[in-house]
């Protein structure tokens, strides 16, 4: 079955985000998780460095099953709006914990994810843009 991660960086439970989101969870095939950065249980990024010589990461949060859903799925999707044309900061706060990814590739000189994937981006803007 077809597995597929979604990163929901809005705080807004019916924004404009969550509602592209819904729309793209009523059509894929398979199955998908959504995880909400606003409400998770996922602490950033500590830099303890644990990652530099170990596989995974020390912290022991809900993050522990996101990275065993990275390992199995075949799509990852980040929907995010923009803030200060940046990805919000809960999200950032999540995506610093694919440091142990990074490390596992660059320092320990592993394969840190076998599986290949598609991956997709949703960013949703307010002003006028630049
Ligand atoms: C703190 C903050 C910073 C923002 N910065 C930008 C920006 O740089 N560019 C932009 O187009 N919109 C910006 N916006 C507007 C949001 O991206 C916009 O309202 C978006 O539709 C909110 O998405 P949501 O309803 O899914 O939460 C900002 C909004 C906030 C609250």
């Amino acid at each position: 079955m077809t597995k597929t991660l979604i990163l929901n960086g809005s705080p807004r439970e019916k924004g404009n985000t969550v509602s592209l989101i819904d729309r793209i969870t009523g059509k894929i095939a398979g199955e998908y998780r959504v995880v909400d950065t606003y409400r998770c249980d996922i602490s950033p990024c500590l830099d303890c460095r644990y990652c530099w010589e170990n596989n995974g990461c020390a912290i022991n949060d809900e993050m522990q099953e996101i990275y065993q859903y990275i390992q199995e799925c075949d799509n990852i999707l980040i929907a995010s709006p923009l803030y200060f044309l940046e990805l919000t900061g809960r999200l950032l706060d999540v995506g610093s914990r694919l440091q142990t990814f990074f490390c596992a590739r660059f320092f320990r000189k592993e394969k840190p994810i076998i599986k290949s994937k598609k991956g997709a981006i949703i960013l949703v803007g307010g002003g006028k843009g630049i």
